[in-house]
């Protein structure tokens, strides 16, 4: 059997990550690459995703990028049939594209809201739809949810926080219908605050105060979560399933 260190292993593994055209869906392509994975990179911005195709081959790996609004059920299954196209199989899908709002309730339009949940939730159900069709056993789902799909931060963000909640019981139900019959593990990360364009939109001072209730008292650096995406896409999780993991500082204990 491989040593431990071994199972963290994506040698010969073809990941999909969506949004990996800014953020934290460039950490994840990045560490998937130094893991051992080739890359299959989706997002709108055909230019921000070309930068991050040329930053896996220059960590060694292949790497197509294709353009995606997750929020159609036909440009996902377009990605899904590019990456077998080029690479022949699909092993890993992290569901990273999201958007962020913050609108008070009251004021929030119907379009407002279903785009959050077009995006955010929907989107990762049509990913995992095309992806699941296609993965072998050994395969895995991680989608990206939040801390606000668990507490609450001070900003009004129902829209977000419905979204996130709905990807941790997406995740949930998913890994009971798939985890056995079909060899797919899916589970979710909760990140806490991480630099990114979407915090860059934080109005001054908004972090400082929500960092005090952060046990580990500072933002997250991305390569905290590329970690936890690897461990989650690797045989080093092989009896993990089903489960949200909080990564974030100890925000959600505080
Ligand atoms: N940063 C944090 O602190 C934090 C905390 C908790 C959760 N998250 C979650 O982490 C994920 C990444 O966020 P981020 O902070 O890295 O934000 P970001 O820099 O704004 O990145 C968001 C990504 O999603 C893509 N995207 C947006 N709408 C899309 C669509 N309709 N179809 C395809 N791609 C789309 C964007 O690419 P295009 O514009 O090119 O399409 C972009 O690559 C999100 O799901 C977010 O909710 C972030």
């Amino acid at each position: 059997m491989a040593g431990l260190l071994d199972r963290f292993s994506l040698a010969g593994r073809v990941a999909v990550v969506t949004g990996a055209s800014s953020g934290l869906g460039v950490a994840f392509a990045h560490g998937l690459a130094e893991a051992g994975a080739d890359l299959v990179l989706g997002a709108r911005r055909a230019d921000r995703l070309n930068d991050t195709r040329k930053l896996v081959e220059d960590a060694g790996r292949r790497a197509i990028a294709v353009l995606t609004d997750v929020s159609s059920p036909r440009d996902c299954e377009a990605l899904v049939d590019a990456a077998t196209a080029e690479f022949g199989r699909v092993d890993i899908l992290v569901n990273n594209a999201g958007i962020g709002t913050a609108v008070p309730a009251i004021r929030e339009t119907p379009e407002q809201f279903e785009r959050v949940i077009d995006v955010n939730l929907n989107g990762c159900f049509w990913m995992a739809q095309a992806c699941g069709r296609v993965m072998l056993p050994g395969s895995s789902i991680i989608n990206i949810s939040s801390v606000l799909g668990l507490t609450t931060a001070g900003l009004p963000q129902a829209a977000y926080a419905a979204s996130k909640a709905g990807l941790i019981g997406l995740t949930r139900d998913l890994a009971q219908q798939w985890s056995g019959r079909r060899g797919i593990r899916v589970n979710a990360l909760a990140p806490g605050f991480f630099a990114s364009e979407m915090t860059d939109q934080y109005k001054p001072g908004y972090l400082d105060q929500r960092l005090q209730r952060v046990p580990l008292g500072r933002l997250g650096d991305p390569t905290e979560l590329a970690a936890a995406v690897v461990f989650l896409a690797s045989d080093a999780a092989g009896y993990v399933t089903g489960q949200t993991l909080a990564v974030d500082g100890g925000m959600t204990i505080a």
